[in-house]
């Protein structure tokens, strides 16, 4: 594979230092790596792939010879900053939500949609890490049967809200159980230490919140079917890493057990972990700092006919973000599509 000059831009948050080690672990061909976050961050020393790097501040010079910008940062950060990195020349991985539903920007999962990297324009997206364990089941399910609807309760974990929010859990619980109370949330809207939130992102006026939204429109558009409707509720739980879903799948026509089974075995990423009567289903325990999704407790659904139930977990800060990330930069440099097509066209560089 070619050899490329990297910025990641957000090194020092959750998704930014899971991208650094999968860099190591897939041993990335990056020529040059140069890791980015605030002013408050400028100066400290990260070791990555055996070399000890320094941070610098994100300035406007930074992206000055880089080829491929991974943009780990706050929405309205990644708005700005993006169109930036490619007027300077670099293909732009953005992780948050900001670019993701523009027409222009392709939004990918390799294994479902990887030939939309060939539209971009210097912004590919990464969908949001509660949609990607959902289209990578529903891809090859959809084969046996077309979708029609997805039932989705999710449980995210904190790491899903960023590194501030891993570490108001710790500091809840140590203060609930050390001294029976703890300081204020920020990160989070409530308690999170011995809770659960039925709220991640904020309320629409149909009464759904933005989150379980992107996980509607987020999925048509990886799919390219606005066949399938995603009825979602998300909901933060006290777990560090990795998020689970329930997902109930209604197809058109009945889809038997052992065929669902059959075609999700066979997709790459994902892997069946179904053995109930040996206690054996995934959990975000185990899943965390793996690969693949996870899924397992697959049943028909008893209150409808042409319905699957099953149990979905994954790495949010993985195949959720950073690997997802690295993957798509993978597959533009397998099909040879590092240049963007037409910069000018994304909107907002114009
Ligand atoms: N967490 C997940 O599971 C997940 C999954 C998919 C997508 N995403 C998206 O990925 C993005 C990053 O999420 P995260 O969880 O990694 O958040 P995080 O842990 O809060 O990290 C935020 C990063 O942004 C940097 N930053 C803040 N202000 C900056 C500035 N002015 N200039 C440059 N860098 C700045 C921070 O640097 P300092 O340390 O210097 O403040 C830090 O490195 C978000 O858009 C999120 O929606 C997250």
């Amino acid at each position: 594979m070619k050899e490329i000059s990297i910025a990641v831009v957000g090194a020092t948050g959750a998704v930014g230092k899971e991208l650094l080690k999968i860099l190591e672990q897939r041993q990335f061909p990056a020529k040059q790596i140069k890791v980015l976050a605030s002013s408050r961050s400028a100066g400290k020393r990260l070791q990555v792939m055996g070399q000890e790097l320094v941070v610098e501040e994100t300035t406007p010079n930074s992206f000055k010879g880089i080829d491929v910008a991974f943009i780990s940062v706050n929405t309205r950060l990644s708005g700005e900053l993006a169109p930036i990195a490619v007027n300077a020349g670099a293909l732009v991985i953005d992780d948050s939500s900001y670019f993701r539903m523009q027409p222009d920007v392709p939004l990918v999962v390799p294994e479902v949609n990887g030939e939309d990297v060939e539209s971009h324009q210097g912004i590919i997206s990464i969908p949001n890490c509660s949609t990607t364990p959902i289209v990578m089941l529903a891809h090859p399910l959809r084969r046996l049967s077309p979708i029609v609807r997805i039932i989705a309760d999710t449980y995210q974990s904190v790491s899903g809200a960023g590194g501030g929010a891993m570490l108001e859990l710790r500091e809840q619980s140590r203060g609930l159980l050390d001294e029976g109370n703890s300081a204020p949330p920020q990160a989070l809207p409530h308690q999170i230490a011995f809770n659960v939130i039925p709220r991640i992102d904020s309320f629409l006026s149909d009464g759904y919140t933005r989150e379980e939204q992107k996980m509607l429109q987020e999925t048509q558009k990886i799919l390219h079917s606005t066949n399938v409707l995603v009825s979602a509720t998300c909901v933060r739980v006290p777990v560090y890493i990795s998020h689970s879903e329930a997902l109930h799948i209604e197809f058109e026509r009945p889809v038997s057990v052992e065929d669902a089974r059959e075609v999700l075995g066979k997709m790459p990423g994902v892997k069946v972990l179904d053995s109930p009567e040996d206690s054996i289903y995934p959990m975000p325990w185990d899943v965390a700092g793996t690969d693949d999704i996870y899924v397992g407790r697959i049943r028909k659904d008893v209150s409808h006919p042409n319905g699957l139930a099953m149990w979905v977990v994954s790495d949010n800060l993985r195949k959720g973000a950073g690997l997802n990330a690295l993957q798509i930069v993978e597959e533009v440099l397998r099909r040879d599509c590092l240049t963007p097509g037409r910069v000018a066209g994304v909107s907002q560089a114009d």
